[in-house]
């Protein structure tokens, strides 16, 4: 996100949004709002905002690393921070490549301070600045819950699944070639330079994923003993090549329990990243031969995970999906040729935007597979219509346009433009983002 301004105070219904009137009626009277000036700012209100749960000094030293104040904003009331949004500046890979996002990210109000339109507000200012300073094409966030943020333009960009493989159902269809592979289990610290360099490699294998630093890097294998609900602390298991190099790691941990007297240790699996597929079948294989293990949980795979592919019985892991990244265009033109396109694609798009309403009107797109894309406005005549939040759902090559015009909320103007869009949209393998901001 862009520099917001000065951390001077910024009465609401004086900015550029307030005069655009844009997204909604205006937050109510006596409230202020300014860039943070630390991450101690926003303590006090999440805090408050997710039901009295203080964060650790450890971790608000993680979270507090990452923090971008001029990136960021707060609401006062009486001149106390009363509601907050993170703003980072990240970088994603997008169909094609890397671009780079907005991230955002603790949207939280205080409870005496909500339903009065300090979230629409800190959303409408922070889109705004992005826009006015031409500055990240896209913005990203994850969401408490799902019925939040469509109505500001945010579409369902990428899906998680969660798998449970019981005991019983452990069985690969196929055999695991794991040749001159080698297991390692050590801590997420001791395997720092391991998981760096897989998630490295793997960066550009699917759109949503983040290019994670350092302090990014900590947050991913972040080990809270709040957050581990009973079980042990956090593990690596690494996968190594003849010539020692990390090809693939997982991170899990293990929950003693017990049934009749046997082990039935559930194992949870926090993210596994592999540079090949004989790497992938092998600490996969590996997980699931854990001593001790009854089942073995992956919360937050990709929809498309190779994992269902390898099962002999991927019913019994009862995949589950799951809302997972919103996307929405900051600047629809910048955001529409950040990517490339699947198939090649001429089409006119007639965009409803009430949040950021220098976006609506029709727009022309034009791109083939794999170049460059122009995305100008036009006069001519729609082909496809439809909201923000629908452009936002497609944009990482998740969501469907065919999908989403059976469900009646995209509507095709000219026959045949609808299957030629969708399929130029959608991205293989799928879109997924497992890092947390
Ligand atoms: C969710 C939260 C940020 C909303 O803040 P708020 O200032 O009360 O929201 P606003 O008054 O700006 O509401 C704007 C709109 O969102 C709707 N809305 C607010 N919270 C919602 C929720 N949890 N689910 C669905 N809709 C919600 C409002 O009804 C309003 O709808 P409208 O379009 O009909 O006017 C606040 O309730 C909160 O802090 N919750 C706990 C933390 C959390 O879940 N944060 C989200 C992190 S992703």
């Amino acid at each position: 996100m862009a520099d917001v301004g000065a951390p001077k105070d910024v009465r609401p219904g004086t900015g550029t949004a307030a005069r655009t009137g844009a997204g909604g009626g205006r937050a109510a009277a006596g409230y202020t709002f300014r860039t943070a000036a630390e991450w101690a700012e926003f303590g006090a209100v999440l805090d408050l905002a997710y039901g009295g749960h203080p964060h650790s000094p450890a971790h608000s030293a993680v979270v507090g690393a990452l923090f971008e104040p001029k990136r960021s904003l707060v609401a006062c009331y009486g001149g106390r921070p009363c509601a907050t949004l993170a703003g980072y500046a990240l970088e994603m890979t997008l169909p094609g490549g890397p671009a780079p996002v907005a991230g955002i990210g603790y949207v939280a109000v205080a409870p005496p301070h909500r339903r009065r339109g300090l979230m629409r507000e800190l959303l409408r200012k922070a889109l705004t600045a992005l826009h006015e300073e031409r500055a990240e094409p896209v913005a990203v966030l994850h969401s408490t819950e799902p019925g939040i943020y469509g109505r500001f333009g945010f579409g369902l960009a990428s899906q998680a699944v969660e798998v449970s493989v019981p005991p019983e159902a452990r069985a690969f269809a196929g055999e695991v070639v794991a040749a001159g592979l080698t297991l390692d289990v050590v801590s997420p610290d001791e395997a720092h330079a391991a998981v760096a360099d897989v998630y490295r490699a793997c960066l550009s294998q699917r759109p949503g994923l983040l290019r994670r630093d350092a302090a990014w890097q900590r947050r991913a294998v972040e080990d809270e003993p709040a957050g581990r609900h009973g079980a042990g602390r956090l593990l690596c298991m690494v996968v190594s090549g003849p010539g020692g190099d990390a090809r693939a790691y997982a991170l899990y941990r293990l929950r003693p329990a017990w049934e009749r007297s046997r082990p039935r240790y559930a194992l949870s699996v926090r993210e596994v990243f592999a540079c090949d597929p004989a790497a992938y079948a092998f600490v996969w294989r590996s997980l699931l031969d854990t001593d001790l293990a009854g089942a073995v949980t992956a919360a937050c795979c990709p929809v498309d995970d190779p994992l269902l592919a390898l099962l002999d019985d991927p019913r019994s892991a009862a995949p589950t999906v799951r809302d997972q990244l919103y996307a929405r265009a900051v600047d629809l033109d910048r955001a529409l040729t950040a990517r490339t396109y699947s198939a090649p694609v001429d089409v006119v798009l007639e965009v409803r935007d009430v949040m950021c309403p220098w976006n609506e009107g029709r727009w022309r797109l034009c791109a083939e597979p794999g170049g460059g894309a122009v995305c100008v406005r036009t006069g001519a005549a729609a082909d496809l219509a439809l909201g923000a939040r629908d452009v936002g759902a497609v944009l990482l090559g998740g969501g469907s346009l065919a999908q989403l015009a059976l469900a009646g909320r995209v509507a095709e103007l000219r026959p045949g433009a609808l299957r030629a869009a969708s399929a130029a949209f959608r991205h293989d393998p799928a879109p997924y983002c497992p890092t947390a901001f």
